[in-house]
């Protein structure tokens, strides 16, 4: 039995093409970037330091996530571990005791770069660790004939071998960082969302300016990544907006959001897209990678 008085109401059919893409968290329309090709030959790679003189803001946690979603990508990478603080080379679980590091290679310049390469157990993803005797390397690279090219001679050598090279800077803008940035075709500051995150950054364009100007003209500034972003709280929504008015379209799209898998890949020792490969974490990083190769920083 129909009520007569039944009153029939019909709903438009969603056509979810015309409708508005949904804006990410940068303020922009959130764009799915795509799987790029697997490439037909390898190197000469393009050189990227991670760098940002403040601390914990995740410098190695972009090396380490980022190198291992390129090289699922088939992209040949090796990470340089840039701080004597060998968080990189713990991170990745290199050896760093009694073995060929970055310093050696720094001293010595007749010594085979090759003999520092160790594999990591992401195929495709090789490091040259660190540990602390790198703090000494200011001290020793100061009266040296051109010190701030010395880690470029270095990764001249295996540059062939590589489509991308990553370098794991130091929090300060000291001798090392300066043969990072002489090294690197592009830089990557990775800034946490957080208050004062931007305190800081206009020393470090000042200091990549100068580089630009003296000893590097070529070096170009690949991206800003926010990260340690938290959607629920009004400040970190807050701190990115400050970020992208800053900015502009220098904020890559891509944001990593504050969660504590993190911590957790860093003590086992393996990148989070081999230790928790389903997890929106590991997604963040692979879209990262995507998103670099569709803009050119990386083949
Ligand atoms: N998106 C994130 N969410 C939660 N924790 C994170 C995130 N990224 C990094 N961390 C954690 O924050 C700490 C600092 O990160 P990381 O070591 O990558 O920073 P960094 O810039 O390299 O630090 P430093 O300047 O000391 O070298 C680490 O314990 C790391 O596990
Ligand atoms: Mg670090």
């Amino acid at each position: 039995m129909t009520r007569s008085n039944e009153v029939r109401v019909e709903l438009p059919v969603l056509d979810e093409a015309s409708l508005p893409a949904p804006l990410g968290p940068t303020g922009r329309t959130l764009r799915s970037f795509p799987v790029p090709k697997p490439l037909k030959s390898h190197g000469p790679a393009r050189i990227i330091a991670l760098c940002n003189q403040k601390g914990g803001v995740g410098k190695t946690t972009t090396s380490i996530n980022l190198g291992a979603s390129l090289a699922e990508y088939g992209r040949r990478v090796l990470a340089v571990d840039f701080d004597p603080q060998g968080a990189l080379s713990a991170g990745l679980g290199a050896q760093t005791h009694d073995v060929t590091t970055i310093y050696d290679l720094l001293l010595t310049r007749t010594k085979d770069v090759s003999e520092a390469i160790q594999h990591t157990s992401t195929p495709g993803l090789d490091i040259i660790p660190a540990n602390i005797d790198l703090s000494a390397a200011e001290v020793h690279l100061v009266n040296e004939v051109a010190r701030e090219q010395i880690l470029a001679s270095v990764l001249r050598k295996v540059s062939d071998d590589y489509d991308v090279i990553l370098i794991d800077c130091q929090p300060s803008l000291g001798i090392l960082t300066v043969n990072a940035l002489t090294a690197s075709h592009g830089v990557l500051i990775p800034l946490e969302c957080e208050y004062f995150a931007l305190r800081g950054v206009a020393l470090l364009i000042e200091t990549i300016d100068k580089v630009r100007e003296r000893l590097n003209p070529a070096i170009q500034l690949d991206g800003i990544l926010a990260t340690m972003y938290d959607s629920r709280t009004l400040h970190s929504r807050e701190v990115l907006e400050r970020v992208v008015d800053a900015f502009g379209t220098n904020v890559l799209e891509t944001v990593i959001s504050r969660t504590v898998k993190f911590p957790d890949a860093s003590v086992s020792a393996t990148p989070i897209t081999q230790f928790a490969p389903e997890h929106a974490a590991a997604e963040a990083y692979r879209q990262l990678a995507r998103e670099l190769i569709t803009r050119g920083a990386v083949a």
